[in-house]
Protein backbone atom coordinates (compact mmCIF):
# COMPACT_ATOMS: atom_id res chain seq x y z
CA UNK A 1 0.00 0.00 0.00
CA UNK A 2 0.70 3.28 -0.46
CA UNK A 3 3.98 5.01 1.58
CA UNK A 4 2.19 8.10 2.97
CA UNK A 5 -0.78 6.05 4.63
CA UNK A 6 1.06 2.59 5.70
CA UNK A 7 4.03 5.36 7.57
CA UNK A 8 1.88 7.53 9.21
CA UNK A 9 1.53 6.22 12.54
CA UNK A 10 0.12 9.21 14.97
CA UNK A 11 -2.31 11.88 12.81
CA UNK A 12 -0.79 14.19 15.66
CA UNK A 13 2.58 14.72 17.65
CA UNK A 14 2.11 14.77 20.72
CA UNK A 15 3.73 14.93 24.61
CA UNK A 16 1.73 12.99 26.88
CA UNK A 17 3.16 14.65 30.01
CA UNK A 18 1.89 18.59 28.48
CA UNK A 19 -1.78 16.84 28.00
CA UNK A 20 -4.29 16.95 30.40
CA UNK A 21 -5.13 13.10 30.85
CA UNK A 22 -8.12 11.38 32.25
CA UNK A 23 -8.15 7.20 33.41
CA UNK A 24 -10.87 4.22 33.04
CA UNK A 25 -10.97 0.88 33.24
CA UNK A 26 -12.80 0.59 30.12
CA UNK A 27 -12.93 2.63 27.21
CA UNK A 28 -15.76 2.79 24.52
CA UNK A 29 -15.11 4.39 21.41
CA UNK A 30 -18.69 4.69 19.95
CA UNK A 31 -22.35 5.40 21.66
CA UNK A 32 -24.82 3.39 18.94
CA UNK A 33 -25.91 -0.01 19.52
CA UNK A 34 -22.73 -1.81 19.93
CA UNK A 35 -20.95 0.71 21.80
CA UNK A 36 -24.03 1.05 24.44
CA UNK A 37 -24.28 -2.34 25.15
CA UNK A 38 -20.91 -2.98 25.54
CA UNK A 39 -20.58 0.10 27.99
CA UNK A 40 -23.59 -2.17 30.26
CA UNK A 41 -21.93 -5.18 29.99
CA UNK A 42 -18.42 -3.80 30.93
CA UNK A 43 -20.07 -1.86 33.82
CA UNK A 44 -22.00 -4.68 34.89
CA UNK A 45 -19.04 -6.73 34.51
CA UNK A 46 -17.75 -4.05 37.60
CA UNK A 47 -15.72 -1.96 35.52
CA UNK A 48 -15.57 1.91 35.77
CA UNK A 49 -16.33 3.03 32.26
CA UNK A 50 -15.78 6.07 29.59
CA UNK A 51 -18.12 5.83 26.66
CA UNK A 52 -17.22 8.70 23.66
CA UNK A 53 -18.98 9.76 20.93
CA UNK A 54 -18.00 12.49 18.30
CA UNK A 55 -21.36 13.97 17.57
CA UNK A 56 -24.22 13.68 20.36
CA UNK A 57 -25.00 10.29 21.26
CA UNK A 58 -28.56 10.24 19.44
CA UNK A 59 -26.11 11.02 16.49
CA UNK A 60 -25.32 7.54 15.21
CA UNK A 61 -26.09 4.74 12.57
CA UNK A 62 -28.24 3.18 15.02
CA UNK A 63 -30.45 6.06 15.60
CA UNK A 64 -31.71 5.52 11.89
CA UNK A 65 -32.17 2.21 11.64
CA UNK A 66 -35.70 1.22 9.88
CA UNK A 67 -36.46 -2.03 9.20
CA UNK A 68 -35.67 -3.97 12.96
CA UNK A 69 -34.04 -6.97 14.69
CA UNK A 70 -33.77 -10.45 13.27
CA UNK A 71 -34.24 -12.79 16.28
CA UNK A 72 -35.64 -16.31 16.49
CA UNK A 73 -38.51 -15.93 19.05
CA UNK A 74 -41.52 -17.95 17.47
CA UNK A 75 -41.77 -21.46 17.90
CA UNK A 76 -42.50 -22.05 13.87
CA UNK A 77 -39.13 -20.11 13.58
CA UNK A 78 -36.26 -22.04 14.25
CA UNK A 79 -32.13 -21.09 15.27
CA UNK A 80 -31.01 -23.22 12.34
CA UNK A 81 -33.29 -21.80 9.64
CA UNK A 82 -31.87 -17.84 10.66
CA UNK A 83 -28.23 -19.79 10.37
CA UNK A 84 -29.20 -21.21 7.43
CA UNK A 85 -30.35 -18.06 5.88
CA UNK A 86 -27.79 -16.02 7.37
CA UNK A 87 -24.66 -18.30 5.80
CA UNK A 88 -26.56 -18.53 2.39
CA UNK A 89 -26.70 -14.49 2.35
CA UNK A 90 -22.63 -14.36 3.20
CA UNK A 91 -21.81 -15.93 0.02
CA UNK A 92 -19.35 -18.76 1.95
CA UNK A 93 -17.78 -16.24 3.44
CA UNK A 94 -19.19 -16.46 6.94
CA UNK A 95 -17.41 -17.62 9.99
CA UNK A 96 -19.75 -20.24 11.07
CA UNK A 97 -19.33 -19.94 15.10
CA UNK A 98 -20.45 -16.29 14.78
CA UNK A 99 -22.98 -16.77 12.74
CA UNK A 100 -24.01 -19.40 15.64
CA UNK A 101 -23.04 -17.13 18.58
CA UNK A 102 -25.29 -14.34 17.21
CA UNK A 103 -28.15 -16.59 16.40
CA UNK A 104 -28.30 -18.67 19.25
CA UNK A 105 -27.94 -15.27 22.09
CA UNK A 106 -29.86 -13.21 19.88
CA UNK A 107 -33.73 -14.35 21.51
CA UNK A 108 -31.86 -13.55 24.93
CA UNK A 109 -30.76 -10.30 24.20
CA UNK A 110 -34.03 -9.06 22.84
CA UNK A 111 -36.18 -10.47 25.30
CA UNK A 112 -33.49 -8.16 27.49
CA UNK A 113 -34.09 -5.11 25.77
CA UNK A 114 -37.93 -5.65 26.86
CA UNK A 115 -37.41 -6.31 30.08
CA UNK A 116 -35.72 -2.31 30.08
CA UNK A 117 -38.63 -0.83 28.76
CA UNK A 118 -38.02 -1.01 24.97
CA UNK A 119 -41.64 -0.86 23.16
CA UNK A 120 -41.38 -3.33 19.75
CA UNK A 121 -45.05 -3.44 17.75
CA UNK A 122 -47.54 -5.66 18.81
CA UNK A 123 -49.52 -8.22 17.56
CA UNK A 124 -51.65 -9.82 19.76
CA UNK A 125 -52.16 -13.28 18.06
CA UNK A 126 -48.07 -13.42 17.79
CA UNK A 127 -45.52 -15.01 20.74
CA UNK A 128 -44.75 -12.71 23.02
CA UNK A 129 -47.82 -10.73 21.82
CA UNK A 130 -44.83 -9.03 18.77
CA UNK A 131 -45.99 -8.29 15.62
CA UNK A 132 -43.00 -9.36 12.89
CA UNK A 133 -41.90 -8.41 9.04
CA UNK A 134 -40.20 -10.26 6.65
CA UNK A 135 -36.79 -8.82 4.98
CA UNK A 136 -34.54 -10.03 1.77
CA UNK A 137 -33.36 -13.34 2.67
CA UNK A 138 -34.89 -14.27 5.90
CA UNK A 139 -37.03 -17.03 4.95
CA UNK A 140 -38.96 -16.70 7.99
CA UNK A 141 -41.33 -13.16 9.35
CA UNK A 142 -38.46 -12.99 12.19
CA UNK A 143 -38.06 -9.35 12.09
CA UNK A 144 -38.86 -6.97 15.28
CA UNK A 145 -39.83 -3.53 14.71
CA UNK A 146 -40.65 -0.83 16.45
CA UNK A 147 -43.14 2.42 15.69
CA UNK A 148 -43.55 0.81 11.86
CA UNK A 149 -39.86 2.36 10.28
CA UNK A 150 -38.28 3.55 13.60
CA UNK A 151 -36.45 0.50 15.47
CA UNK A 152 -33.14 2.13 15.60
CA UNK A 153 -34.41 5.58 17.39
CA UNK A 154 -36.48 3.22 19.89
CA UNK A 155 -33.40 0.81 20.33
CA UNK A 156 -30.88 3.56 20.78
CA UNK A 157 -33.25 5.45 23.64
CA UNK A 158 -34.13 2.22 25.85
CA UNK A 159 -30.01 1.57 25.54
CA UNK A 160 -29.30 5.10 26.51
CA UNK A 161 -31.68 5.17 28.90
CA UNK A 162 -29.96 2.04 30.74
CA UNK A 163 -26.54 3.31 30.46
CA UNK A 164 -27.20 6.89 32.31
CA UNK A 165 -29.43 4.37 34.83
CA UNK A 166 -25.39 2.99 35.67
CA UNK A 167 -23.43 4.88 38.15
CA UNK A 168 -20.16 3.77 37.07
CA UNK A 169 -20.72 5.00 33.04
CA UNK A 170 -19.51 8.43 32.13
CA UNK A 171 -20.91 9.77 28.62
CA UNK A 172 -18.46 11.74 27.00
CA UNK A 173 -20.39 13.60 23.99
CA UNK A 174 -18.19 15.66 20.98
CA UNK A 175 -15.33 13.86 22.13
CA UNK A 176 -13.47 13.30 18.67
CA UNK A 177 -11.21 10.15 18.46
CA UNK A 178 -8.24 11.16 16.90
CA UNK A 179 -5.68 7.90 17.68
CA UNK A 180 -5.21 4.76 19.83
CA UNK A 181 -2.57 5.26 21.77
CA UNK A 182 -0.08 1.82 21.69
CA UNK A 183 2.72 0.81 24.38
CA UNK A 184 5.09 -0.55 21.79
CA UNK A 185 7.24 -1.41 24.75
CA UNK A 186 5.24 -3.16 27.60
CA UNK A 187 6.81 -5.16 30.27
CA UNK A 188 5.46 -8.51 28.57
CA UNK A 189 3.98 -9.11 25.62
CA UNK A 190 3.89 -7.15 22.13
CA UNK A 191 2.04 -3.57 21.78
CA UNK A 192 -0.73 -3.12 23.72
CA UNK A 193 -3.05 -0.53 23.50
CA UNK A 194 -3.69 1.50 26.28
CA UNK A 195 -6.04 4.80 25.19
CA UNK A 196 -6.78 7.32 23.04
CA UNK A 197 -5.66 10.89 22.03
CA UNK A 198 -9.27 12.57 21.65
CA UNK A 199 -10.24 16.15 21.49
CA UNK A 200 -12.37 17.73 23.89
CA UNK A 201 -13.82 21.19 24.12
CA UNK A 202 -10.87 22.21 21.35
CA UNK A 203 -8.49 20.35 23.32
CA UNK A 204 -6.31 17.28 22.81
CA UNK A 205 -6.38 14.75 25.66
CA UNK A 206 -4.91 11.76 26.66
CA UNK A 207 -7.31 9.08 28.00
CA UNK A 208 -5.32 6.12 29.51
CA UNK A 209 -7.34 2.71 29.73
CA UNK A 210 -6.92 -0.83 30.75
CA UNK A 211 -9.45 -2.15 28.09
CA UNK A 212 -10.66 0.25 24.88
CA UNK A 213 -13.57 -1.10 23.14
CA UNK A 214 -13.78 0.39 19.71
CA UNK A 215 -17.79 0.44 18.46
CA UNK A 216 -16.92 3.92 16.01
CA UNK A 217 -19.34 1.95 13.59
CA UNK A 218 -19.41 2.66 9.28
CA UNK A 219 -17.62 3.87 6.47
CA UNK A 220 -21.19 5.13 4.40
CA UNK A 221 -19.59 8.71 4.22
CA UNK A 222 -16.97 7.02 1.94
CA UNK A 223 -19.24 6.79 -0.83
CA UNK A 224 -21.21 9.69 -2.94
CA UNK A 225 -24.61 8.43 -2.59
CA UNK A 226 -24.88 7.04 0.96
CA UNK A 227 -27.85 6.18 3.54
CA UNK A 228 -25.28 7.02 6.56
CA UNK A 229 -24.91 10.46 8.37
CA UNK A 230 -22.27 12.67 8.30
CA UNK A 231 -20.67 10.63 11.18
CA UNK A 232 -19.73 7.59 9.39
CA UNK A 233 -16.44 8.60 8.47
CA UNK A 234 -14.67 4.99 9.14
CA UNK A 235 -12.47 7.10 11.83
CA UNK A 236 -12.38 3.42 14.09
CA UNK A 237 -11.22 1.29 10.64
CA UNK A 238 -8.00 4.06 9.80
CA UNK A 239 -7.00 4.72 13.91
CA UNK A 240 -7.23 0.75 14.80
CA UNK A 241 -5.46 0.34 11.24
CA UNK A 242 -2.85 2.88 12.36
CA UNK A 243 -2.66 1.63 15.75
CA UNK A 244 -1.55 -1.95 14.15
CA UNK A 245 -4.31 -4.37 14.12
CA UNK A 246 -5.55 -6.47 11.55
CA UNK A 247 -8.95 -5.72 9.07
CA UNK A 248 -10.77 -8.09 7.48
CA UNK A 249 -12.92 -8.70 4.08
CA UNK A 250 -12.25 -4.98 3.50
CA UNK A 251 -13.85 -5.55 -0.25
CA UNK A 252 -17.20 -6.29 1.15
CA UNK A 253 -19.15 -2.71 1.26
CA UNK A 254 -23.23 -3.43 0.89
CA UNK A 255 -25.29 -1.35 -1.24
CA UNK A 256 -29.05 -0.61 -0.56
CA UNK A 257 -30.98 -1.14 -3.29
CA UNK A 258 -33.77 1.45 -2.26
CA UNK A 259 -33.00 5.30 -0.93
CA UNK A 260 -35.04 7.81 -2.48
CA UNK A 261 -34.12 9.34 -5.43
CA UNK A 262 -35.18 12.97 -5.62
CA UNK A 263 -32.90 15.44 -6.85
CA UNK A 264 -31.55 17.25 -3.89
CA UNK A 265 -32.75 15.43 -1.37
CA UNK A 266 -30.31 13.44 0.89
CA UNK A 267 -30.15 9.55 0.16
CA UNK A 268 -32.87 8.55 2.46
CA UNK A 269 -33.48 4.43 3.08
CA UNK A 270 -36.67 3.04 2.19
CA UNK A 271 -36.76 0.09 4.22
CA UNK A 272 -36.23 -3.46 2.56
CA UNK A 273 -39.32 -3.87 4.69
CA UNK A 274 -41.34 -1.83 2.48
CA UNK A 275 -40.87 -5.00 0.12
CA UNK A 276 -41.35 -7.40 3.03
CA UNK A 277 -44.76 -6.18 3.32
CA UNK A 278 -45.46 -6.36 -0.16
CA UNK A 279 -43.74 -3.11 -2.76
CA UNK A 280 -42.82 -3.80 -6.32
CA UNK A 281 -40.09 -2.86 -8.13
CA UNK A 282 -40.56 -1.63 -11.57
CA UNK A 283 -39.11 0.81 -14.12
CA UNK A 284 -39.66 3.56 -15.88
CA UNK A 285 -42.15 1.49 -18.34
CA UNK A 286 -43.94 0.05 -15.79
CA UNK A 287 -42.40 -3.50 -16.06
CA UNK A 288 -41.95 -5.21 -12.88
CA UNK A 289 -38.09 -6.66 -13.76
CA UNK A 290 -37.32 -8.85 -10.43
CA UNK A 291 -38.52 -11.86 -11.73
CA UNK A 292 -35.95 -11.67 -14.36
CA UNK A 293 -32.93 -11.57 -11.88
CA UNK A 294 -33.74 -13.76 -9.24
CA UNK A 295 -36.32 -15.79 -8.29
CA UNK A 296 -36.93 -14.64 -5.02
CA UNK A 297 -38.39 -11.45 -6.77
CA UNK A 298 -38.00 -8.27 -4.56
CA UNK A 299 -37.23 -10.25 -1.76
CA UNK A 300 -33.96 -11.67 -3.28
CA UNK A 301 -30.70 -10.47 -1.13
CA UNK A 302 -29.74 -6.85 -1.36
CA UNK A 303 -26.77 -7.43 -3.57
CA UNK A 304 -28.73 -8.79 -6.46
CA UNK A 305 -31.60 -6.55 -5.97
CA UNK A 306 -28.53 -3.29 -6.34
CA UNK A 307 -26.99 -4.99 -9.48
CA UNK A 308 -30.97 -5.87 -10.84
CA UNK A 309 -31.91 -2.04 -10.43
CA UNK A 310 -28.15 -0.73 -11.99
CA UNK A 311 -29.06 -3.38 -15.04
CA UNK A 312 -32.24 -2.08 -15.24
CA UNK A 313 -31.46 1.55 -15.42
CA UNK A 314 -28.81 0.58 -17.74
CA UNK A 315 -31.42 -1.14 -20.00
CA UNK A 316 -34.04 1.45 -19.92
CA UNK A 317 -31.40 4.17 -20.54
CA UNK A 318 -32.91 5.97 -17.13
CA UNK A 319 -31.71 7.74 -14.08
CA UNK A 320 -33.51 5.79 -11.51
CA UNK A 321 -36.44 2.79 -10.93
CA UNK A 322 -39.61 2.89 -8.83
CA UNK A 323 -41.29 1.27 -5.78
CA UNK A 324 -44.64 0.98 -6.39
CA UNK A 325 -47.07 0.59 -3.35
CA UNK A 326 -50.25 1.78 -4.84
CA UNK A 327 -51.78 -1.74 -4.92
CA UNK A 328 -51.22 -1.25 -1.13
CA UNK A 329 -53.91 -0.08 1.15
CA UNK A 330 -52.78 3.06 1.61
CA UNK A 331 -53.88 3.70 5.74
CA UNK A 332 -52.20 1.15 6.36
CA UNK A 333 -48.86 1.50 4.42
CA UNK A 334 -48.66 5.39 6.07
CA UNK A 335 -49.31 3.56 9.50
CA UNK A 336 -47.36 1.13 8.85
CA UNK A 337 -44.32 3.13 7.75
CA UNK A 338 -44.85 6.97 9.58
CA UNK A 339 -41.23 7.81 8.83
CA UNK A 340 -41.53 7.34 4.89
CA UNK A 341 -45.11 8.88 4.55
CA UNK A 342 -43.46 11.64 6.46
CA UNK A 343 -40.65 11.80 3.92
CA UNK A 344 -42.62 11.02 0.33
CA UNK A 345 -45.44 13.85 1.98
CA UNK A 346 -42.30 16.46 1.75
CA UNK A 347 -41.96 15.96 -2.07
CA UNK A 348 -45.59 15.17 -2.83
CA UNK A 349 -45.53 12.08 -3.63
CA UNK A 350 -48.77 10.51 -2.65
CA UNK A 351 -48.22 6.24 -2.42
CA UNK A 352 -51.70 5.84 -3.27
CA UNK A 353 -51.27 6.99 -6.55
CA UNK A 354 -47.72 8.06 -7.52
CA UNK A 355 -44.50 5.78 -8.08
CA UNK A 356 -41.40 6.43 -5.85
CA UNK A 357 -38.26 7.32 -7.38
CA UNK A 358 -35.37 4.93 -5.59
CA UNK A 359 -31.67 4.06 -6.62
CA UNK A 360 -29.59 2.15 -4.48
CA UNK A 361 -26.28 3.61 -2.34
CA UNK A 362 -23.75 2.59 -0.02
CA UNK A 363 -25.22 1.71 3.07
CA UNK A 364 -23.03 -0.85 5.38
CA UNK A 365 -19.41 -1.42 5.60
CA UNK A 366 -19.02 -5.16 6.27
CA UNK A 367 -15.29 -5.38 6.46
CA UNK A 368 -13.85 -4.29 9.50
CA UNK A 369 -11.20 -4.99 12.58
CA UNK A 370 -10.49 -8.79 12.38
CA UNK A 371 -11.87 -9.64 15.97
CA UNK A 372 -12.62 -13.16 17.91
CA UNK A 373 -16.06 -14.83 19.53
CA UNK A 374 -14.79 -12.21 22.63
CA UNK A 375 -14.41 -9.14 20.40
CA UNK A 376 -10.74 -9.38 20.73
CA UNK A 377 -9.08 -7.93 18.10
CA UNK A 378 -5.12 -8.50 17.13
CA UNK A 379 -4.06 -6.22 18.94
CA UNK A 380 -4.04 -6.97 22.86
CA UNK A 381 -5.89 -4.51 25.02
CA UNK A 382 -7.84 -3.84 21.63
CA UNK A 383 -11.62 -4.85 21.53
CA UNK A 384 -13.81 -3.85 18.24
CA UNK A 385 -17.73 -4.42 18.40
CA UNK A 386 -20.75 -3.70 15.84
CA UNK A 387 -19.64 -1.87 12.36
CA UNK A 388 -16.23 -1.51 13.12
CA UNK A 389 -15.30 -4.97 13.54
CA UNK A 390 -15.72 -7.86 11.06
CA UNK A 391 -16.52 -11.12 13.17
CA UNK A 392 -16.99 -13.12 9.94
CA UNK A 393 -21.37 -13.18 10.63
CA UNK A 394 -21.79 -11.58 7.53
CA UNK A 395 -19.45 -13.11 5.22
CA UNK A 396 -19.92 -11.32 2.06
CA UNK A 397 -23.20 -9.88 2.15
CA UNK A 398 -25.52 -9.41 4.98
CA UNK A 399 -28.69 -9.80 5.54
CA UNK A 400 -31.31 -7.27 6.94
CA UNK A 401 -31.59 -6.63 10.30
CA UNK A 402 -28.91 -8.80 10.82
CA UNK A 403 -26.43 -6.00 11.79
CA UNK A 404 -28.32 -4.28 15.22
CA UNK A 405 -28.56 -8.26 16.30
CA UNK A 406 -24.96 -8.30 16.00
CA UNK A 407 -24.43 -5.29 18.05
CA UNK A 408 -26.24 -6.34 20.67
CA UNK A 409 -24.52 -9.92 21.23
CA UNK A 410 -21.09 -9.32 20.51
CA UNK A 411 -21.33 -6.19 22.35
CA UNK A 412 -22.18 -7.62 25.41
CA UNK A 413 -19.96 -10.36 25.32
CA UNK A 414 -17.28 -7.84 24.31
CA UNK A 415 -17.93 -5.26 27.25
CA UNK A 416 -18.02 -8.79 29.80
CA UNK A 417 -14.99 -9.81 28.46
CA UNK A 418 -13.29 -6.29 28.82
CA UNK A 419 -14.51 -6.01 32.30
CA UNK A 420 -12.84 -9.68 33.36
CA UNK A 421 -9.67 -8.49 31.82
CA UNK A 422 -9.35 -5.44 33.41
CA UNK A 423 -9.40 -7.21 36.99
CA UNK A 424 -6.17 -8.68 35.73
CA UNK A 425 -4.51 -5.61 35.68
CA UNK A 426 -5.06 -3.25 38.35
CA UNK A 427 -1.58 -2.46 38.40
CA UNK A 428 -1.02 -1.59 35.28
CA UNK A 429 1.32 1.25 34.65
CA UNK A 430 0.55 3.54 31.48
CA UNK A 431 3.20 5.26 29.04
CA UNK A 432 2.81 8.99 30.40
CA UNK A 433 5.98 10.20 29.55
CA UNK A 434 5.03 9.16 25.84
CA UNK A 435 6.22 11.60 22.87
CA UNK A 436 5.40 10.91 19.43
CA UNK A 437 7.02 13.45 16.26
CA UNK A 438 5.01 14.06 13.36
CA UNK A 439 7.11 16.07 11.07
CA UNK A 440 4.37 17.68 8.93
CA UNK A 441 4.54 19.08 5.45
CA UNK A 442 4.10 22.56 4.09
CA UNK A 443 3.28 21.62 0.72
CA UNK A 444 0.19 23.57 -0.66
CA UNK A 445 -2.86 24.68 1.49
CA UNK A 446 -5.64 22.32 1.29
CA UNK A 447 -9.34 22.33 -0.04
CA UNK A 448 -10.23 19.83 2.69
CA UNK A 449 -13.86 19.78 1.57
CA UNK A 450 -12.94 19.45 -2.16
CA UNK A 451 -10.46 16.17 -1.34
CA UNK A 452 -13.81 14.80 0.54
CA UNK A 453 -16.26 14.95 -2.19
CA UNK A 454 -13.56 14.05 -5.12
CA UNK A 455 -12.97 10.88 -3.01
CA UNK A 456 -16.33 10.28 -2.27
CA UNK A 457 -16.98 10.57 -5.90
CA UNK A 458 -14.44 8.89 -7.22
CA UNK A 459 -14.95 5.52 -4.96
CA UNK A 460 -19.07 5.96 -5.95
CA UNK A 461 -18.06 5.70 -9.54
CA UNK A 462 -15.18 2.73 -9.03
CA UNK A 463 -15.45 1.08 -6.26
CA UNK A 464 -19.04 1.18 -6.23
CA UNK A 465 -22.14 -1.55 -6.95
CA UNK A 466 -20.14 -2.33 -9.95
CA UNK A 467 -16.23 -2.85 -10.23
CA UNK A 468 -13.51 -3.63 -12.76
CA UNK A 469 -9.75 -4.32 -12.39
CA UNK A 470 -8.66 -1.43 -15.09
CA UNK A 471 -10.82 1.08 -12.89
CA UNK A 472 -10.07 -0.24 -9.47
CA UNK A 473 -5.96 0.39 -10.12
CA UNK A 474 -6.51 3.83 -11.49
CA UNK A 475 -8.62 4.80 -8.17
CA UNK A 476 -6.11 3.09 -6.29
CA UNK A 477 -3.16 5.68 -8.03
CA UNK A 478 -5.85 8.50 -7.52
CA UNK A 479 -5.83 7.66 -3.68
CA UNK A 480 -1.75 7.25 -3.78
CA UNK A 481 -1.44 10.83 -5.58
CA UNK A 482 -4.01 12.73 -2.72
CA UNK A 483 -2.15 11.11 0.25
CA UNK A 484 1.09 12.45 -0.44
CA UNK A 485 -0.10 15.75 0.04
CA UNK A 486 -3.03 15.39 2.36
CA UNK A 487 -1.46 12.76 4.89
CA UNK A 488 1.80 14.50 5.39
CA UNK A 489 -0.54 17.56 7.13
CA UNK A 490 -0.86 17.58 11.03
CA UNK A 491 -4.16 19.47 11.43
CA UNK A 492 -3.20 21.04 14.66
CA UNK A 493 -6.42 22.37 16.51
CA UNK A 494 -4.56 25.41 18.27
CA UNK A 495 -3.66 26.29 14.90
CA UNK A 496 -6.40 25.33 12.33
CA UNK A 497 -9.68 25.64 14.87
CA UNK A 498 -11.27 22.55 16.14
CA UNK A 499 -13.89 22.18 12.88
CA UNK A 500 -10.70 22.64 10.51
CA UNK A 501 -8.98 20.08 12.63
CA UNK A 502 -11.51 17.81 12.66
CA UNK A 503 -12.91 17.55 8.91
CA UNK A 504 -8.70 17.28 8.33
CA UNK A 505 -8.82 13.82 10.35
CA UNK A 506 -11.58 12.89 9.30
CA UNK A 507 -10.52 12.94 5.34
CA UNK A 508 -7.21 11.96 6.47
CA UNK A 509 -9.10 8.40 7.67
CA UNK A 510 -11.15 8.07 5.34
CA UNK A 511 -8.01 7.93 2.43
CA UNK A 512 -6.93 5.34 4.62
CA UNK A 513 -10.22 3.29 4.35
CA UNK A 514 -10.62 3.95 0.87
CA UNK A 515 -7.02 3.06 -0.02
CA UNK A 516 -7.46 -0.70 2.00
CA UNK A 517 -11.21 -0.82 0.10
CA UNK A 518 -10.33 -0.51 -2.78
CA UNK A 519 -7.02 -2.31 -3.09
CA UNK A 520 -8.98 -5.63 -1.70
CA UNK A 521 -11.43 -5.36 -3.94
CA UNK A 522 -8.58 -5.21 -6.62
CA UNK A 523 -6.88 -8.14 -4.98
CA UNK A 524 -10.33 -9.79 -5.31
CA UNK A 525 -10.44 -11.12 -9.06
CA UNK A 526 -13.74 -13.40 -8.61
CA UNK A 527 -17.20 -12.38 -7.96
CA UNK A 528 -19.08 -13.16 -4.51
CA UNK A 529 -22.03 -11.56 -2.39
CA UNK A 530 -21.49 -7.40 -2.23
CA UNK A 531 -18.27 -7.79 -3.92
CA UNK A 532 -18.98 -7.82 -8.16
CA UNK A 533 -16.20 -7.55 -10.67
CA UNK A 534 -17.58 -6.93 -14.34
CA UNK A 535 -14.27 -8.89 -15.38
CA UNK A 536 -14.44 -11.85 -13.24
CA UNK A 537 -18.39 -12.02 -13.22
CA UNK A 538 -18.43 -15.67 -10.98
CA UNK A 539 -17.51 -16.73 -7.61
CA UNK A 540 -14.26 -19.27 -7.81
CA UNK A 541 -14.27 -20.88 -4.61
CA UNK A 542 -11.17 -23.31 -5.11
CA UNK A 543 -9.49 -20.15 -5.09
CA UNK A 544 -11.12 -17.05 -3.57
CA UNK A 545 -13.04 -18.96 -0.36
CA UNK A 546 -11.16 -16.62 2.17
CA UNK A 547 -10.68 -13.43 3.76
CA UNK A 548 -8.00 -10.90 2.89
CA UNK A 549 -6.28 -9.47 6.35
CA UNK A 550 -4.74 -6.03 6.01
CA UNK A 551 -2.21 -4.70 8.42
CA UNK A 552 -0.32 -1.50 8.31
CA UNK A 553 3.35 -1.75 6.63
CA UNK A 554 2.03 -5.15 4.80
CA UNK A 555 2.50 -4.51 0.89
CA UNK A 556 0.33 -7.77 0.15
CA UNK A 557 -2.78 -9.15 2.27
CA UNK A 558 -2.56 -12.19 4.02
CA UNK A 559 -5.33 -14.73 2.73
CA UNK A 560 -6.85 -16.42 5.07
CA UNK A 561 -8.48 -19.62 4.18
CA UNK A 562 -11.84 -20.81 5.36
CA UNK A 563 -12.14 -24.28 7.08
P1 LIG B 1 -23.12 3.42 15.07
O1 LIG B 1 -24.51 3.23 15.49
O2 LIG B 1 -22.90 4.05 13.75
O3 LIG B 1 -22.38 4.30 16.16
C1 LIG B 1 -21.08 4.76 15.92
C2 LIG B 1 -20.65 5.60 17.10
O4 LIG B 1 -19.25 5.85 17.01
C3 LIG B 1 -21.30 6.97 17.17
O5 LIG B 1 -21.68 7.23 18.49
C4 LIG B 1 -20.20 7.94 16.76
O6 LIG B 1 -20.29 9.20 17.37
C5 LIG B 1 -18.98 7.20 17.27
N1 LIG B 1 -17.74 7.59 16.60
C6 LIG B 1 -17.38 7.39 15.32
N2 LIG B 1 -16.17 7.91 15.09
C7 LIG B 1 -15.75 8.46 16.24
C8 LIG B 1 -14.61 9.20 16.64
N3 LIG B 1 -13.61 9.49 15.79
N4 LIG B 1 -14.54 9.64 17.91
C9 LIG B 1 -15.54 9.40 18.80
N5 LIG B 1 -16.65 8.71 18.47
C10 LIG B 1 -16.75 8.26 17.22
N6 LIG B 1 -29.34 -2.61 10.70
C11 LIG B 1 -30.25 -3.49 11.15
O7 LIG B 1 -29.90 -4.53 11.71
N7 LIG B 1 -31.58 -3.21 11.04
C12 LIG B 1 -32.04 -2.08 10.45
O8 LIG B 1 -33.23 -1.85 10.37
C13 LIG B 1 -31.09 -1.15 9.92
N8 LIG B 1 -31.49 -0.04 9.29
C14 LIG B 1 -30.56 0.89 8.93
C15 LIG B 1 -30.97 2.10 8.37
C16 LIG B 1 -30.04 3.08 8.06
C17 LIG B 1 -30.50 4.39 7.48
C18 LIG B 1 -28.67 2.85 8.31
C19 LIG B 1 -27.65 3.90 7.99
C20 LIG B 1 -28.25 1.64 8.81
C21 LIG B 1 -29.18 0.65 9.13
N9 LIG B 1 -28.79 -0.57 9.66
C22 LIG B 1 -29.73 -1.45 10.11
C23 LIG B 1 -27.38 -0.82 9.98
C24 LIG B 1 -27.17 -0.55 11.47
O9 LIG B 1 -27.95 0.56 11.85
C25 LIG B 1 -25.74 -0.26 11.79
O10 LIG B 1 -24.91 -1.20 11.20
C26 LIG B 1 -25.53 -0.30 13.30
O11 LIG B 1 -26.43 0.56 13.92
C27 LIG B 1 -24.10 0.09 13.64
O12 LIG B 1 -24.02 0.23 15.03
P2 LIG B 1 -22.63 0.62 15.69
O13 LIG B 1 -22.88 0.69 17.14
O14 LIG B 1 -21.58 -0.27 15.20
O15 LIG B 1 -22.30 2.07 15.09
C1 LIG C 1 -33.73 -1.63 6.04
O1 LIG C 1 -34.59 -1.31 6.85
O2 LIG C 1 -33.94 -1.92 4.86
C2 LIG C 1 -32.35 -1.69 6.51
C3 LIG C 1 -32.21 -2.90 7.32
C4 LIG C 1 -30.79 -3.23 7.49
O3 LIG C 1 -29.91 -2.55 7.00
O4 LIG C 1 -30.55 -4.23 8.17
Amino acid sequence: MFEALTHRRYLLPFKASRLPQQFTDVLVIGGGVAGLRAAIAAADGGADVLLLTKDTVDESNTWYAQGGIAAVLQPADSLASHVADTEAGGAGLCDRDAVEVVVREGPERVLELLSWGIHFDKDAAKPHGLAFTLEGGHSFARILHAYGDATGRELAQTLIRTVRGRETIRVSERTFVIDLITDDAPTAGGPRCVGVLALINGQVNVIWARATVLASGGAGQLFRESTNPKIATADGHAMAFRAGATLQDMEMVQFHPTTLYVAGASRALITEAVRGEGAYLVDRNGYRFMADYHPAGELAPRDVVSRAIVEQIRKTQFTHVYLDVRHLPTAQFRERFPQLARLVDEFDIDVGKDLIPIHPACHYMIGGVDVDLHGRSSLTGLWAVGEASCTGLHGANRLGSNSLLEGLAFGARAGTDAASAVKELAGMKFPQSMEHKVAAGTKTELDIVDVKSSLRSVMWRNVGIERAGERLAETRDIIGFWSRYVMDKAFDPAVVGEAVATQGWEVQNMLAVCAVITSAAHARTESRGAHYRTDHPTRDDPHWRLHLLWRRGMETPIPEPID
